[in-house]
């Protein structure tokens, strides 16, 4: 049976596990398409907030491109926070899109939970119910844990049950890099569920890749972004290595060779996916000497934050004003910011430290890194150095007035740009370029 056309009718649903970034904007991708999707969370805020039409993501606003309210409104879009709602017979799809790490280790209990409330579904059901995960998994974890776990729960794969893992690649600063044109790799466990896939994520994403199996789709994520993780951390050894030469410019150039990305120093990875890669592809090989590549990039990407801060002690700066929480700008997401990092290092070395970004209150400031805030721009010249970690635009005020907050600060150091046209004096330094660390 097709899938789509199941979709289509309306007569079938779509369930998708968790409600953040990726399993969100799966739900508005599909609703927008006049499929029914039903989200779960176990974040009632989240919930409520979907329910009446609000993005809980308020950054996401700009990603879409489109209100939700009318989706909410025309039935296409729910939320519940009682995962009974989703193992009704009338679900065709389960889309799994929790967290699947904590503290920067791999971490399964979200991802048991929710196949433990999926594994009560009608087995007796003509047209079997597809799992696909989205959300990042370490290599193997679909043999060790995963598919142990459905056959304990008496589900027969490819029978009363379908399993596919295609993870996502979304980048939500750019609208354009979405569900919809981004490649999407998909792998399942045998044929029918393979197909099942397809007929599915064929309703929302143009281009599709089949792996032979899950493995492959499952490793794919890891090994992707450890690419990035390598590149993005030799760009950091480069600079440690030559502290006189403007490495910043270097790799710029660089860059413009027909087979090589552009990649620039700084305070080392952040998010879900980079920083993590290495790690959940360590955690499954026996001889981590082999891959000692990834071994010395986590080393040197977690040492960035240090070195950065004890440069900064070093130069003899004392009032530290850091704008940027987030890993990156315009997005409120503190998840492995190596911002929380730096802020440790730099309070360890006895300096002043007060942080600063619009995404963030007062005390979601407080509880991430254990500082308090500043008004911008108005406080700016409190400090003798400051940190610009990411380039959201609210940092991006008319240069008269920017520069004038910033006449007595020695030391300014710019993670991705956001004053690079500022024409500002030699104070001013993107990291990377000549006597930034
Ligand atoms: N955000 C990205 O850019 C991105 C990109 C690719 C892959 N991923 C992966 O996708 C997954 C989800 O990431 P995200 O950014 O959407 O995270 P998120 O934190 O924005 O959202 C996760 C949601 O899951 C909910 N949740 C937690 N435990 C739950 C449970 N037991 N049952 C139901 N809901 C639960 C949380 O309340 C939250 O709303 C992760 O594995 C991540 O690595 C994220």
């Amino acid at each position: 049976m097709d899938y789509k056309k199941l979709l289509k009718s309306n007569k079938f649903k779509i369930a998708v596990w968790g409600t953040g970034y990726i399993g969100l904007s799966t739900m508005v991708y599909f609703s927008k398409k006049k499929i029914k999707c039903v989200g779960y969370d176990i974040n009632h805020e989240k919930v409520r907030k979907i329910n009446s039409g609000v993005l809980p993501l308020a950054d996401l606003k700009n990603w879409f491109g489109f209100e939700i309210k009318k989706l909410v409104k025309q039935n296409y879009l729910k939320a519940t926070f009682n995962y009974k709602d989703l193992i009704t017979n009338d679900f065709l799809v389960h889309f799994v899109a929790i967290p699947t790490e904590k503290d920067g280790k791999p971490f399964y209990k979200p991802l048991l939970n929710v196949l433990t409330n999926i594994s009560k579904i009608n087995r007796k059901v003509k047209n079997p119910p597809i799992i696909i995960i989205e959300s990042t998994l370490a290599p193997k974890v679909s043999d060790k844990k995963i598919i142990p776990f459905l056959k304990k729960k008496k589900l027969t794969i490819g029978k009363n049950i379908l399993l596919s893992v295609a993870p996502r690649r979304d980048w939500f600063i750019e609208g354009v890099k979405n569900l919809e044109n981004l490649d999407r790799v998909y792998g399942s466990t045998d044929k029918k569920s393979a197909k099942v896939t397809k007929d599915v994520l064929s309703i929302v994403c143009k281009k599709l890749h089949l792996a032979s199996s899950y493995k492959v789709s499952e490793m794919v994520k890891s090994v992707e972004n450890a690419y990035r993780h390598m590149d993005i951390t030799l760009a950091n050894q480069l600079s440690l290595a030559f502290p006189k030469d403007n490495i910043r410019e270097v790799l710029k150039l660089v860059g413009t060779k027909w087979n090589v990305e552009t990649f620039h120093p700084g305070i080392g990875t952040g998010g879900y996916c980079i920083p993590l890669s290495s790690r959940y592809i360590l955690s499954q090989v026996k001889d981590g000497n082999k891959l000692s590549l990834l071994r010395e990039t986590i080393k040197t990407d977690d040492g960035m934050s240090r070195a950065v801060a004890n440069s900064i002690a070093k130069k003899g700066f004392k009032k530290i004003g850091i704008l940027g929480l987030s890993y990156k700008g315009d997005l409120k997401v503190s998840v492995l910011s190596k911002v929380i990092p730096l802020v440790k290092s730099l309070k360890r070395k006895r300096l002043n430290v007060r942080l600063f970004d619009p995404y963030f209150t007062k005390k979601e400031i407080k509880d991430a890194v254990k500082i308090g805030t500043f008004k911008f721009p108005n406080e700016l010249p409190k400090f003798d150095c400051l940190i610009v970690t990411v380039d959201h635009k609210q940092f991006k005020i008319p240069k008269k007035v920017l520069k004038k907050y910033l006449k007595k600060c020695k030391l300014i150091i710019d993670h991705d740009g956001a004053w690079k046209n500022y024409d500002l004096d030699s104070n001013y330094h993107l990291s990377g370029d000549t006597g930034w660390i």
